[in-house]
Formats: C-alpha cells, sequence, structure tokens
C-alpha cells in the first residue's frame, strides 16, 4: 500500500501481507507498537483470537464486523479494529483506541450527573414549598423569597453554562482584537457595584494613566476579570477591600506579557482545594457559596479563558489573609 495513503488514515494503521508478516504502518501505529518491525509476523504483539478470525474472514471475502481486542502494554488498551483486503490477501487493519472514547464518555456521564445535581437541589426546594404551600396562600407569599433566590441560582447556572460553551466554541479563533485593559477592567467592575455596596467592599482599581493595549477577546477578558472580582466580593470580608492591579511585563528573558491581579482580605482558601477550584461544580464550602448563589463554574470559565489566550492563571490564598489570583496574558498573540 503507498506509504502516503497509509500516513493519511488519522488512526493507527498497519498491513499485513499473505504471509501475516507486517508490510507497512502509519506514523500513529509505530508510535504506539515500536517493537514490530516490517518483516516481522503480527502475531508476535497481536495474538488475539477474535482478530485472527477477522483477518480471515476479511480474506475468505466474508461479512465481518469490527471486533475490540485488548492489548498489554503498561496499562491494558482497548482498541476496536475494523479491517479491509487489499490485493492479494494483504489487509489493511485500523485501530480506534477505545481508551480515549471511554474516557470521553466518563467525563460527559459525569458533567451530566454534576449538572443534574445542581438543578435538582433549586428544583426540589420549589417543588417543596409549592406542594405544602398549595391551599395556604399566607404562607406560599412567606417562601416567595426563598423561590425567586432558587430561581436565580439556576437561572445563574444557565447563564455561566451558556458562557463556558461559548468560550469552548470559540477556541479555534485566535483572540487577536486591540483591546485597552483599563477599559475592560472598567466593563467589568461596573455591573458588580451594587453588589459590592450590599457587602460594605470597596472595588480599588489601581492601573496606570497610560492606557495598557493588548490582543485579546474583549468580552471573554471582561467575563474573567468580572468573575474574579466577583469571587473576591462574594468571599471577603465585608467593609473589606478587592483591589484589581494591571500593568506590562517586560521581562528580558520572554516577550511582553500583561498581568491581572484581583486581590481580596477575606478568610482566604486552604491550600489543598487550591488545585481543585478551576474543576467545574467545585465549592471550597458548599454551604457558604451555594448560599451567596455559587455555581462553581466561574474560575472553569476563568481558566478556560486564559487558555483561550495562552496565558496562565495563578491563584495564591491563605486562611485569614485573603486571596490574589493573577492572569498572565501575553501582550500579543501569535499566529494572528
Ligand atoms: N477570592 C476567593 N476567596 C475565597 N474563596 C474563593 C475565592 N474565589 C473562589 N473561591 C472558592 O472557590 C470556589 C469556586 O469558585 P468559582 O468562581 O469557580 O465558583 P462559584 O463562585 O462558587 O460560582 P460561580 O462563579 O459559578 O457563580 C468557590 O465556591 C469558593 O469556595
Ligand atoms: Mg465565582
Amino acid at each position: 500500500m503507498n506509504s502516503d495513503v497509509i500516513e493519511a488514515i488519522p488512526i493507527p494503521a498497519f498491513v499485513i501481507s499473505a504471509n501475516d508478516t507486517l508490510s507497512s504502518a502509519n506514523t500513529a501505529f509505530r508510535a504506539l507498537f515500536p517493537h514490530l518491525q516490517i518483516g516481522r509476523s503480527y502475531l508476535t504483539v497481536f495474538r488475539q483470537p477474535n482478530l485472527v478470525t477477522l483477518i480471515e474472514k476479511l480474506r475468505s471475502n466474508e461479512q465481518t464486523d469490527a471486533v475490540e481486542i485488548t492489548v498489554k502494554r503498561q496499562t491494558d488498551d482497548s482498541f476496536r479494529v475494523t479491517g479491509a483486503v487489499l490485493a492479494e490477501s494483504d489487509v489493511l487493519l485500523c485501530l480506534q483506541d477505545m481508551n480515549e472514547t471511554a474516557a470521553a464518555i466518563q467525563l460527559r456521564q459525569n458533567f451530566v450527573a454534576d449538572l443534574g445535581h445542581e438543578l435538582r437541589t433549586p428544583l426540589t426546594a420549589i417543588s417543596g414549598i409549592l406542594e405544602t404551600c398549595e391551599d395556604d396562600q399566607e404562607a406560599l407569599a412567606h417562601f416567595l423569597p426563598t423561590m425567586s433566590r432558587e430561581v436565580e441560582r439556576m437561572k445563574r447556572l444557565v447563564a455561566d453554562l451558556l458562557t463556558l460553551s461559548r468560550v469552548e466554541s470559540n477556541l479555534k479563533r485566535t483572540p487577536n482584537q486591540n483591546v485597552v485593559l483599563q477599559a475592560l477592567v472598567g466593563a467589568a467592575s461596573t455591573p458588580l457595584a451594587v453588589l459590592a455596596k450590599e457587602k460594605g467592599i470597596r472595588i480599588e482599581l489601581a492601573m496606570p494613566d497610560d492606557p495598557i493595549h493588548f490582543q485579546g477577546d474583549a468580552d471573554e477578558i471582561t467575563r474573567a476579570v468580572l468573575n474574579l472580582v466577583e469571587n473576591g466580593l462574594r468571599y471577603g470580608n465585608e467593609g473589606g477591600v478587592v483591589k484589581v492591579t494591571g500593568r506590562i511585563d517586560r521581562s528580558p528573558k520572554s516577550p511582553p506579557n500583561v498581568l491581572i491581579e484581583v486581590r481580596d482580605d477575606g478568610p482566604g482558601v486552604e491550600i489543598h482545594h487550591i488545585p481543585r477550584l478551576t474543576e467545574r461544580f467545585y465549592r471550597v464550602d458548599n454551604h457558604r457559596s451555594r448560599d451567596s448563589g455559587g455555581s462553581g463554574l466561574g474560575l472553569a470559565i476563568v481558566k478556560h479563558i486564559v487558555n483561550h489566550h495562552r496565558g496562565r492563571m495563578t491563584f495564591d490564598s491563605e486562611p485569614d489573609k485573603g486571596s490574589r489570583v493573577t492572569l498572565v496574558l501575553p501582550l500579543e498573540q501569535s499566529g494572528s
């Protein structure tokens, strides 16, 4: 088989000749099975009876289905094998990695389960109230604020999910608008003035007078800063300060970056939680975060946005010393 043709197959693929020896293989296959060299029998690596049967059936032009095989390497790897007969009993075999597929299915199942759980909690609260207060207008009126809070929570959850999916679908586009940091931070802070007032927290912006220009997606950066400032307000102490700092970092060793730092003087987070904060639906203190309406998606969204900009995010915190989140984003997006 022409080596360009086999190379164009996007999954591991190999061809065995009439005497069962390997006659060609693409790079993906060779990376997985470096020990199986051209001219050696495929049976030295693949001894699965269902694969042998598949090959026999293909050679005798019988109807065949794909077969699943497990290959022992450092781990047990599962592949779904499909094949076709080429000229002179040569057989082409393609291996679809079932571990990757299984991992993706598992991820989706976990996500749906988590989401179901998040939605069930407020719905249970609302339907419980409606059931108990069916004939009692007075009690119903009493519980209206609770119902309204639960509805708000679901609205936030749905809005966060839509943002997350928008950022994910944007990943292929280079975020190369020319933006001005001061404008974005201003746009992120303004809608939070009400929450800041409620919590008695001051939002302090510390940025140079000269505009900081950089390349990015204006909506995404605004959303990221908004999420961080909102966290500072929600989890900060009453009467405290949330400080947003912006500057350019021009270290001689690397291309220039824009640094955005959001710091609060609240109770902070214990160190062992920090690596998990960007997981979807992760909250340190379920009750406290839930009571403040949090769905645990904010930092997952920020992380996606930072990755989209090929930047990085750090979260520093110590109990009772407040938290500091730093975003480091390239001043210019390469490939734009
Ligand atoms: N500045 C902070 N101080 C203390 N804890 C924080 C801070 N920022 C985040 N956390 C903790 O990290 C958790 C995850 O934050 P994240 O922003 O992802 O979700 P959320 O605020 O609960 O909900 P959402 O942002 O989706 O409305 C929060 O629930 C909170 O426990
Ligand atoms: Mg949040």
